[in-house]
């Protein structure tokens, strides 16, 4: 039976809608915000030793276009969920500590040939681009990010999937000497989640392998992870090392420890509350406003045909 335990994106509904908390929430990510910035030197110095630092900044797609400012960087590297390193928002000190090199990626499952890659020969043989996306994490804040990588599709199309696969699930590293939240034996690691293939090769689902034009930080989930705009946020599995195309639905992370809460498919709907807290609005990290959630995250032109034949399904999370 499930038990139930309260996870970091889950205030009680007492705590949940006083601006007074948003407030605080974004004055303490200020502060911490200062705090980083005086340590930016030593984070530009990692990003420095990065074998891949000189393939960024990659071209920006003009196509992806957001009306809605860059969120800081500050804001997208020092306020993160990444569960392995703790539940708090703060953990990308702690993730610092994450070794991304060597990186070993498996492709495998109904593909014409299962492989082991070395991450930066993936990279030699992706095409980079730089996106700029709205990001909205189901919790109900929202950034706009610029992800740098490769389109999942291209990535999909290289790893040969056969016609049988219906699904490419992806999973992130277990380590817990290093990642020490995976010593919580209540949840269900390694990180989970999944994409139908045809989600996978939408246009805009992407590996994400940079931000602001820099490799991608390990708070934010190196050297690869997936970047869903459409969905919400706890969909992009970070430091992804499994790439598994199979027939069979998986469970996902979130969905094993509450699905009710947490869907497979995750679409961003304002007009389906999450039980707990409604999903009409979203605050802006940043700006201390508040602004209306758009159904798909406002990328329905793009992904809506998905889902015509699935309408009897759960498709908000
Ligand atoms: N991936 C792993 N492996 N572990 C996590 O805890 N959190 C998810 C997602 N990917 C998570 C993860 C959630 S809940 C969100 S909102 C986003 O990462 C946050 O991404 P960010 O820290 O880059 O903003």
């Amino acid at each position: 039976m499930l038990i139930r335990r309260p996870r970091g994106w889950e205030i009680p509904e007492r705590d949940a809608t006083p601006e007074a908390l948003w407030t605080r929430r974004r004055t303490l990510g200020a502060g911490l915000g200062a705090i980083a910035g005086g340590l930016l030197g030593g984070r530009n110095a990692i990003a420095q030793e990065d074998p891949s630092a000189g393939m960024y900044p990659a071209m920006r797609n003009m196509r992806y276009r957001v009306d809605r400012e860059i969120s800081a960087e500050n804001d997208a590297t020092t306020f993160n969920n990444f569960y392995e390193f703790g539940t708090s928002k703060t953990i990308w000190r702690a993730a610092e500590k994450m070794p991304i090199r060597p990186w070993q990626v498996r492709i495998e499952g109904m593909v014409e040939q299962p492989r082991t890659v070395d991450f930066d020969d993936i990279l030699k043989a992706m095409t980079l681009e730089e996106r700029v996306y709205r990001f909205r994490c189901v919790e109900a804040w929202a950034m706009t990010v610029p992800w740098s990588g490769f389109s999942l599709k291209q990535f999909v199309e290289w790893c040969k999937p056969t016609s049988s696969a219906k699904y490419v699930v992806m999973q992130t590293f277990q380590n817990p000497s290093v990642a020490t939240g995976q010593r919580a034996s209540w949840y269900p690691w390694p990180y989970t989640e999944g994409l139908t293939i045809d989600e996978a090769t939408n246009e805009l689902a992407f590996i994400a392998t940079g931000l602001y034009g820099k490799p991608i930080p390990r708070q934010n989930g190196a050297p690869l992870r997936l970047v869903t705009p459409w969905k919400y946020g706890f969909k992009g599995v970070k430091s992804i090392v499994r790439f598994n195309f199979t027939d069979q639905r998986p469970k996902t992370f979130w969905e094993q420890l509450q699905a009710s809460e947490y869907g497979f498919w995750a679409n961003v709907n304002p007009k389906v509350s999450h039980p707990r807290w409604s999903q009409a609005s979203e605050e802006v990290v940043g700006t201390g406003k508040r602004v209306p959630t758009q159904l798909f995250n406002g990328y329905a032109d793009y992904v809506a045909d998905l889902y015509t034949n699935r309408q009897d399904e759960r498709l908000w999370a």
